[in-house]
């Protein structure tokens, strides 16, 4: 039989670095070609360390050979750092000079780059600032050391070397930071597209003399949770012909193999079977076929039951009620709350606290077809509320309120979902900010104090009340549209009638999942925002009292 391609599926293996990638064809009789070639995706949360070592390294960094010595300074505290002191031996007082001439002060994110013209080991020297010891919590350090590392190695080096300040650091942000500043996805790029060079090693020194034991610990938790974010990265990056709502459920089966997790899977029929009809309806226009995924993480101490839910729409096209072309193509991440709640059970099945934890994905891909729901189809959800469509293009709180009346069956202590759900919390917060919604004041400051120790950025918004009304339908219990203003807010009260009496947070993350731009911990692209917000959201709450 001959290949064809599909539609706009690459229909030729990509060599990566992962290894070639899972591509979809179509023979010529037009049936799915699925299994030809390997999965290609980080589907067990290998992405990083496969590819590069990142290690404690002894002794001083001065006399290292590299492409790349980074080393980090605290304000007013340049030349007592014995990296520093030791380089500037090596070259006659000419850092220290240079340092001077060009006013390097090391307020927190200045860089200072420096060819190093054959009179050093390295080949680059990159002063890192830190700004004052007083100013610096984990967020900034993680963040501060990620855009160093991405903007410093970026496609030419392979062997960088960190040196750290004289200073009381904890060493799983160092490692989360590196880890999260040597993130690219390039898999899709061939001939001189490819980079020249790929970190293969990072050495890092701490000032404080030999590291022990702990302290090494500590780093490789802080690689394996921006391993963690990678995953999710991964699976927003991959293009949405790649990651179907079966690659969804690959990425999990990964996860589930890695950490050696509970995982359920349900296909069309399952989820039809279950009664999740609102999933299934969303799901019905597609070729490929919806998937409801279930993994658990539960350790034998356990002091708190937290689920989280994610909106896992692999691509958005609006179904019937179509989108405009212009920035379609952004849709392929409409899975991002998805990915984040996988990366998030991946993260927390490595720093194991004792908090009972599930991740739920409800992925679907949102088709117009003429197998297609169309507007003023009602349909029956798992918890027997009837729901009339209004517009097909809001089929994330669909698929989700048949996953939340499914979390409630596990008597959860929280629900915590995650959806890039509505355009409207764009408009108000921006790209940089995810809107959140909670039933308790207590989980929200919860969430707040997660929010800022992760370094990333969330704002509460209300649950209006009058808005509400809007959602009484002529015909079924529930329409699943209000009208324009307030469009976040009307969605989270359609959600919130599928939590019961559970506590519940609701985070609209559309803007913050994707970035414009490389910026702190973020690169362009997929960001992984919120994976560590729920993560550190997890380990507040397995070390609260109950
Ligand atoms: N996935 C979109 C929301 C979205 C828009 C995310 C832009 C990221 C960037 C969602 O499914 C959607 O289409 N929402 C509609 C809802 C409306 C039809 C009530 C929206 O926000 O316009
Ligand atoms: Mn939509
Ligand atoms: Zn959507």
């Amino acid at each position: 039989m001959r290949l064809i391609p599909a539609g706009s599926s690459v229909a030729r293996p990509c060599k990566t670095r992962y290894g070639p990638a899972r591509v979809q064809a179509r023979f010529a009789d037009g049936s799915l070609e699925r299994a030809r070639f390997p999965l290609s995706f980080a589907t067990n949360g290998d992405s990083l360390s496969m590819a590069l070592q990142i290690q404690l390294a002894p002794g001083d960094a001065s006399g290292v050979v590299c492409d790349v010595l980074v080393v980090s300074v605290l304000q007013g505290a340049i030349a007592a750092h014995p990296t520093v002191v030791a380089l500037d031996k090596a070259l006659g007082g000419a850092l220290l000079e240079h340092v001077k001439a060009l006013e390097f002060e090391a307020k927190l994110d200045q860089t200072l780059e420096l060819p190093t013209l054959g009179r050093l080991k390295a080949k680059k020297l990159v002063l890192l600032g830190l700004g004052k010891p007083g100013d610096l919590d984990s967020a900034r350090l993680r963040a501060s050391l990620a855009g160093c590392v991405r903007s410093s190695s970026g496609g030419t080096a392979r062997i960088l070397h960190l040196a750290l300040p004289d200073a009381d650091l904890d060493l799983r942000c160092v490692g989360e930071g590196v880890a999260l500043g040597v993130y690219r996805f390039t898999k899709y790029f061939t001939g001189d597209r490819r980079p020249k060079a790929e970190l293969a090693k990072v050495g890092i020194h701490s000032a404080r003399g030999v590291a022990g034991a702990a302290q090494k610990k500590q780093l490789d938790i802080g690689v394996a949770v921006a391993e963690a974010v990678a995953i999710a990265r991964d699976a927003v990056n991959e293009p949405p012909n790649v990651m179907t709502p079966e690659g969804l459920a690959e990425v999990a089966r990964g996860i589930a193999r890695k950490h050696k997790l509970k995982i359920k899977v349900l296909d069309k029929k399952g989820i039809l079977a279950a009664g999740m009809n609102l999933h299934y309806a969303v799901g019905q226009g597609s070729e490929n076929e919806p998937r409801f995924i279930h993994l658990s993480y539960v350790p034998k101490k356990k002091s708190k039951k937290i689920v989280f839910v994610g909106k896992g729409i692999t691509f958005d096209s609006g179904g019937l009620c179509i989108k405009p072309a212009a920035g379609m193509q952004e849709m392929k991440s409409d899975m991002a709350g998805a990915a984040a709640v996988l990366g998030a059970i991946a993260a927390v099945a490595t720093v194991k606290p004792d908090v009972e934890v599930h991740a739920i994905v409800a992925a679907a891909e949102n088709m117009p077809d003429a197998a297609a729901y169309r507007p003023a189809d009602v349909f029956t959800s798992l918890d027997g509320k009837t729901v009339e469509i209004i517009n097909t293009d809001a089929e994330g709180r669909l698929v989700l309120a048949d996953a939340l009346a499914y979390a409630t069956r596990l008597k959860p202590d929280l629900i915590i979902d995650a959806a890039t759900l509505t355009g409207a919390a764009l408009v108000a917060l921006g790209k940089t900010c995810s809107a959140f919604y909670a039933t308790d004041d207590d989980v929200a400051r919860a969430l707040e104090t997660a929010a800022r120790t992760a370094g990333e950025q969330f704002w509460r918004m209300p649950l209006l009340e009058e808005l509400g009304e809007q959602l009484k339908s002529d015909i079924a219990d529930l329409k699943h549209t209000a009208d324009r203003w307030g469009g976040s807010i009307s969605a989270a009260l359609f959600l919130r009638e599928f939590v019961g009496k559970f506590p519940w947070i609701h985070c609209d993350v559309a803007g913050p999942v994707l970035a414009d731009r490389a910026k702190g911990m973020y690169p362009k692209g997929a960001t992984g925002h919120p994976v560590l917000t729920f993560l550190t959201f997890v380990e507040q709450a397995g070390r609260a009292p109950r």
